[in-house]
């Protein structure tokens, strides 16, 4: 029962998909940065690639530092530890003023800036994701 259960999430999970334009600008985005983040957090490549391709948003340390440092060099994330909401809007301009202050709001409360950066994300990608 269990294991039927997940594996409907799992293939439920597998069918959603981020919107492509979502996809190329965020592509664009993180390129410049991705690989010194990739390096300085000791993240899995595949990891990062995936977060891409499937809506796939993996929870782990390294994952945590990895976006923080992306955040970070977008100046998404102020020195002060809080985000840069008009830049986040002008550079992600898929996101809504509304959805982007719900996010932000679920990611306050959290004073580790890694997992901080985590929820954010975590957050957009779920809002984004298209069945
Ligand atoms: C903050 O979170 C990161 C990633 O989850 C972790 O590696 C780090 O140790 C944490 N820092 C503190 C001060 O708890």
């Amino acid at each position: 029962m269990k294991i039927v259960l997940l594996l409907v999430l799992i293939s439920s999970a597998l069918s959603k998909k981020i919107p492509d334009r979502v996809h190329e600008v965020w592509g664009q985005l993180i390129a410049p940065y991705s690989d010194e983040c990739v390096e300085s957090s000791k993240v899995n490549p595949h990891q990062v690639k995936n977060m891409l391709t499937h809506m796939h948003v993996p929870n782990n340390e390294q994952f945590h530092d990895y976006i923080k440092c992306i955040y970070e060099k977008l100046e998404m994330l102020k020195p002060d530890g809080n985000f840069n909401e008009e830049l986040i809007l002008s550079k992600a301009h898929y996101l809504t003023k509304d959805f982007l202050i719900r996010c932000i709001k679920n990611a306050e409360l959290e004073q580790n800036l890694s997992k901080k950066s985590y929820i954010l994300c975590n957050c957009v990608v779920e809002g984004l994701v298209v069945d």
